[in-house]
C-alpha cells in the first residue's frame, strides 16, 4: 500500500496545469450511456474514479477507445445490459448518474447502492423522487436500487428539490432528456459541473436550458446522436492548489482554470492575506507574510464548496488568530480535524462547527486521509508543518486528483510516493 511521505517547510514556487472536473467526469461518462452514437470527451482528469466508470460502460457493452491520456471515445449503440456489476458500481459514489442515464435510455436499471467517502448519511431520497415523478417504479433490493419505467419510457414533470442537491440535479436531468414531453427542475442545484453536463447533452443533442439557475428545463428528445466535448477544468483541484500556496508560502501560476468558479474560494484566502491575480485562464496566487484568521461557511454554489472545507481548515490551522468553521452542506464532515491535531493543529468541532486556534506551526506526524478531500487537507498541512508527514490511505486521494505529487514536486515540495514498508528506509534517505 502506498503511502505520501512529505517534509514541510518549503514554499511553492512555478506553474501547476488543472485537470479536468472529476464531478463533471464522473456524471459525463455516465451520462454518454443515453448517446446513440460516438461520443469524445477530452479534458477527462486520469484518476481512479474515472477508470472505475469507464470500466462498468465497458461491461455494459460500450466501446471505450482511450485516445490519450485525456480523451476517450465513447460507443454506447450497443448496450447490452442495464444492470452493472455490484462490485464495481458499489465502490464509488457516482455510480448513482448510471441510474438516471440507464433509466433514461432503457426504461430500466439495476444499479448498486453507491459508496464514495464515507463523512457520514448520504441519501439519495430526492434522486429517487425525481424518477418517481417521471413515472419510474423505485425498489431497493438486496443492495441494489432497482428502477423501471411503468410506461416503458419516462415522462416530463415538475420536480421540486426540497434540499439542493447536485447529484439530484444531475440524475434528474438525465433521466429527463429522452423523456417524453418537458421536465422542470426547481431548486435546482448550480455547480459548474451541472452547467458542464447540460452544455455535454445538448452537444449530443439535447434541449437542456437553464442550467447554472435554479429553475433549469429540459425537453425531450426521442434520440442523442454524439458529438464532441471538452469537460471543462476542476474548481476544487485548483482551490486544493490555491491553499497549499497559501499554507506553504510561494508563488505559483495556477493554469487551465476558469477565475469566475475560484471567486467563492479566492474571497477567503485574500481575506487571509493571500494575494490573488486573475489572468483570464489562469490565477497568480502569492504569500509571504503570515496568514491571517477568517471564518467560513459552506454553503451550495456560488458559496464555500465543502469540497474546500477540509483544506482550508488546514490553511487556517496555523493563521492568526480564532477562525471558525461552519459545514452547512453536510451533516458531518470533520473525521479529518483528529488527523490534524496529530500535527498539533488546536482545533474543537462540535456538530457543524469547528473552532480553529492558529498555532505558530504544525508538526509532522503519522497521519491518514480518511476520505478524499480529508487527504488533500492533510498534504497542505504535511506541506507547512515542520520535519515529516507519513500519510497513509492516499488510494482516496488519487480517487480524485490526478499526479497530485507529480505536480505538487514541480513547484518544489518535498513530497514523494513510497511503498509502506519501505517507510523507515526512505526517511533516511529523503532528500526531495
Ligand atoms: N441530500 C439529501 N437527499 C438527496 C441528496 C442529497 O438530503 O437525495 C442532501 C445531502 O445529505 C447533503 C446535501 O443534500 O446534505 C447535498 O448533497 P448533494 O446531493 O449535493 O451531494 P452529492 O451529489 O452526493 C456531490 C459531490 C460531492 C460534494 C457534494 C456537494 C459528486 C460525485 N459528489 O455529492 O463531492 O460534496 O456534491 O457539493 O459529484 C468530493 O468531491 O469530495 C465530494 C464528496
Amino acid at each position: 500500500m502506498n503511502q505520501y511521505l512529505i517534509r514541510g517547510g518549503r514554499p511553492l514556487f512555478g506553474e501547476i496545469t488543472i485537470s479536468g472536473a472529476k464531478n463533471a467526469a464522473v456524471a459525463i461518462i455516465p451520462a454518454a450511456l443515453l448517446v446513440d452514437g460516438t461520443c469524445r470527451i477530452e479534458n477527462i482528469p486520469q484518476i481512479s474514479d474515472v477508470t472505475l466508470l469507464l470500466n462498468i460502460l465497458e461491461e455494459l457493452g460500450a466501446r471505450v477507445r482511450v485516445l490519450n491520456r485525456h480523451a476517450v471515445e465513447l460507443d454506447c449503440h450497443a448496450i447490452r445490459s442495464t444492470h452493472p456489476s455490484y462490485d464495481l458500481a458499489r465502490r464509488i459514489r457516482a455510480s448513482y448518474y448510471l441510474i438516471g442515464a440507464l433509466l433514461g435510455r432503457f426504461g430500466e436499471a439495476a444499479v448498486a447502492m453507491p459508496g464514495g467517502c464515507d463523512f457520514g448519511v448520504r441519501p439519495i431520497d430526492q434522486h429517487i423522487k425525481g424518477f418517481c415523478a417521471m413515472g419510474a417504479e423505485v425498489k431497493v433490493e438486496s443492495g441494489f436500487i432497482q428502477a423501471c419505467a411503468k410506461s416503458g419510457r419516462l415522462t416530463g414533470t415538475s420536480v421540486y428539490l426540497d434540499v439542493v442537491s447536485v447529484g439530484a440535479t444531475m440524475n434528474i436531468m438525465m433521466a429527463a432528456v429522452l423523456a417524453k414531453g418537458s421536465t422542470v427542475i426547481e431548486n435546482a442545484a448550480k455547480e459548474p459541473h451541472i452547467v458542464d453536463l447540460a452544455n455535454f447533452l445538448n452537444s449530443m443533442g439535447a434541449d437542456v436550458k437553464g442550467a447554472g439557475t435554479d429553475t433549469i428545463k429540459i425537453r425531450g428528445v426521442d434520440h442523442l446522436a454524439g458529438g464532441s466535448y471538452g469537460i471543462i477544468p476542476d474548481q476544487i483541484e485548483a482551490g486544493t492548489y490555491m491553499a497549499a500556496v497559501a499554507a506553504a508560502g510561494g508563488h505559483v501560476l495556477i493554469k487551465n482554470v476558469i477565475p469566475k468558479h475560484l471567486d467563492c474560494i479566492s474571497a477567503k484566502l485574500v481575506e487571509m492575506g493571500v494575494y490573488i491575480e486573475d489572468r483570464g485562464d489562469a490565477v497568480l496566487v502569492r504569500r509571504s507574510g503570515p496568514l491571517q484568521k477568517t471564518n467560513v461557511k459552506t454553503m451550495p454554489y456560488p458559496g464555500f464548496p465543502t469540497d474546500m472545507q477540509p483544506q482550508i481548515a488546514a490553511v487556517l490551522s496555523t493563521a492568526q488568530g480564532t477562525s471558525i468553521v461552519n459545514e452547512n452542506v453536510w451533516n458531518s464532515r470533520f473525521k479529518y480535524i483528529d488527523e490534524l491535531k496529530r500535527m498539533g493543529a488546536n482545533i474543537q468541532a462540535d456538530g457543524h462547527v469547528a473552532v480553529i486556534e492558529g498555532v505558530e506551526h504544525l508538526q509532522g506526524a503519522p497521519v491518514q486521509a480518511c476520505d478524499l478531500r480529508a487527504g488533500a487537507a492533510m498534504v497542505i498541512a504535511g506541506l507547512c508543518a515542520e520535519g515529516v508527514t507519513e500519510l497513509s490511505q492516499v488510494q482516496f486521494i488519487e480517487r480524485g486528483y490526478e499526479d497530485l505529487v507529480g505536480k505538487l514536486r514541480a513547484v518544489g515540495a518535498d513530497i514523494r510516493v513510497v511503498d509502506a514498508p519501505d517507510i523507515a528506509e526512505q526517511k533516511e534517505a529523503h532528500i526531495g
